[in-house]
């Protein structure tokens, strides 16, 4: 059993979900969970390090009420801040979810100085900004989870189109989260085979139409929240691709520092995931049209990040 510890801030759905995910699989020696509410954090606390006896692992979760308990931690994870309701869009989120993430992260980064931190909460590229600003880190140190959410989403309706084994599945995506997500098909395969010569260009058309609205489509029919067992999992494959320095590549949100032409703006690419958190961004050769895409994705990111820097950290 290792000694890693990993801390979740916002039990919500998606870090519940997270905490269980982690607890079963029995990847680190101690899950300590912290969010505003006391009574549910103790509750999911027990419950969940009850869940990881009956998966015989040994992983012990423990609630943290004060900022002080919530400390040493490899990892951390935030996923705190509101959801959005049917109708609403990720960026309505901005303003509130932007105050919540400030006073989160300082805690965070204060009582767990090492900690590579991946945050969650939406809309996701202006809270690893916001994050990244407030905290004012490396960005190697602050990653946002998207990418992997929304390749298994592209993955899920390649499946149910095609019927092929999950395994021989790789869906690539990168820029923005959800509607400004920028689909890779030339780099997404099926069995080895680009998915350009398996489908279609409508089929894939549809299916990145899809996965754009995946996200939307599970707001609407739960009504009072967003999707958590996929945002939950995906969240766990860079938890432990840092715990364990697996230098697996994965498509995440970073700062980017002139690659793709880009500097100081927040936008998925793919990078490789190691003890150090970010050890690398891969630059991809991308065509015209997905430059053009990835262009307005990055614009898009852009009118939040001017938002905040207007409204917010003025
Ligand atoms: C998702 O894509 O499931 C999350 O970003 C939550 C949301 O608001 O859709």
């Amino acid at each position: 059993m290792n000694n890693k510890k990993v801390g979740i801030i916002g039990v919500g759905n998606v870090g519940s979900t997270l905490a269980f995910t982690l607890a079963s699989k029995n990847k680190c020696s101690q899950i300590l969970l912290k969010d505003i509410r006391e009574n549910i954090v103790q509750a999911m606390a027990l419950d969940i390090s009850q869940s990881a006896n009956a998966a015989k692992s040994n992983t012990i979760v423990k609630a943290c009420i004060k900022d002080e308990e919530f400390k040493d931690c490899d990892v951390v994870v935030i996923t705190a801040g509101i959801a959005r309701r049917p109708g609403m869009s990720r960026d309505d989120l901005l303003l509130t979810n932007a105050k919540i993430m400030t006073q989160v992260i300082q805690s965070a980064i204060t009582f767990n100085p090492n900690a590579i931190i991946i945050v969650v909460s939406n809309p996701l590229d202006a809270m690893v900004y916001t994050a990244l600003k407030a905290a004012n880190y490396p960005r190697n140190k602050i990653i946002g989870m998207a990418g992997i959410l929304d390749s298994a989403r592209m993955s899920h309706f390649i499946l149910e189109k095609l019927g092929y084994d999950a395994g021989q599945i790789e869906a690539s995506v990168m820029g923005g989260h959800g509607d400004d997500m920028v689909p890779l098909p030339n780099f997404s395969t099926v069995a080895g085979v680009p998915l350009s010569e398996v489908l279609e260009t409508d089929d894939i058309n549809d299916i990145v139409e899809k996965t754009k609205n995946g996200g939307a489509q599970i707001v609407k029919l739960l009504e009072t929240g967003s999707a958590y067992y996929a945002p939950a999992y995906a969240t766990s494959l860079m938890v432990e691709a840092i715990l364990e320095d697996k230098k697996e590549v994965y498509p995440c949100a970073v700062r980017l520092e002139g690659e793709y032409g880009y500097e100081d703006i927040v936008s998925g690419v793919p990078v490789m995931l190691g003890k150090d958190g970010v050890e690398k961004v891969i630059e991809l050769h991308l065509n015209d049209s997905q430059k053009e895409e990835f262009s307005k994705s990055i614009a898009s990111v852009k009118e939040l990040v001017d938002t905040l820097e207007n409204k917010f950290f003025k």
